[in-house]
């Protein structure tokens, strides 16, 4: 199989498998099973969505290093949009529903609330991220398309402090995801155990 490329049933079960949380936020808001205060619901749930496949993004290519497993390497992408879908819809669930798409309560809550910058400033380098991890920007941006798409590290440091600095009491949310990125980004350094019959490529650390 080209380990380049996934085949679409491979795709579709990733796609499937990332929408799971979305679709059971939808069934429990049809069936009336969120709190009382639904949109913080959904807020918490796409947040926290969007940082956990963020993470198993990055945690393709240690897994694909230490398995030789390389039918996984093309499910990055596909886990890479789902984060960045979920980074979405937690930014509109806050522009509309919580704020309205009212300016100036837009602009007092950012002043009020400066780590919803730090979320932004993820969403921003997402965006970025996204609009670049098609074929045709891959092509175009050549050597500097890797180099480029390691910003997501930025995202998963903004996306943690934006975390971090919002929790009140209980930090240990964001201290358990932020072990987990030192975790994978501590991996990349270690050295891969050779294989017999291995014949390695060897790809840009992401
Ligand atoms: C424009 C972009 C963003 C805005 C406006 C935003 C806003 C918010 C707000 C209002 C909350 C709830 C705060 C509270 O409970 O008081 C929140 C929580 C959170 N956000 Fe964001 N955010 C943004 C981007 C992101 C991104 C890109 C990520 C991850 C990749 C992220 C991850 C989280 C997480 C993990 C939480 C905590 C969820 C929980 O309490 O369980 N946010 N964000």
């Amino acid at each position: 199989m080209n380990a380049g490329r996934s085949t679409r049933a491979e795709t579709l079960i990733t796609s499937g498998a990332c929408a799971v949380p979305f679709a059971w936020l939808v069934a429990s808001a049809a069936t009336g099973r969120l709190s009382p205060n639904p949109i913080e619901d959904v807020t918490h749930t796409t947040g926290e969505w969007a940082l956990r496949l963020l993470l198993v993004t990055l945690a393709v290519t240690p897994l694909r290093r230490w398995t030789g497993w390389s039918t996984l390497a093309p499910q990055r992408r596909t886990l890479g949009l789902a984060a960045f879908a979920y980074a979405t819809a937690h930014m509109l669930t806050w522009a509309v529903l919580d704020q309205g798409l009212h300016g100036p309560s837009i602009v007092e809550d950012l002043l009020e609330r400066p780590y919803i910058w730090l979320g932004a400033s993820a969403f921003v380098v997402l965006c970025v991220l996204a609009a670049t991890s098609t074929r045709a920007a891959m092509r175009r941006l050549g050597r500097r398309w890797p180099r480029l798409h390691r910003a997501v590290w930025l995202a998963v440091a903004l996306a943690l402090a934006h975390y971090g600095w919002l929790v009140k009491s209980d930090e240990s949310g964001p201290f358990a995801y932020a072990c987990v990125a030192a975790l994978l980004a501590g991996l990349r350094f270690l050295p891969v155990p050779a294989r017999p019959g291995r014949h390695r490529t060897p790809a840009a650390p992401r």
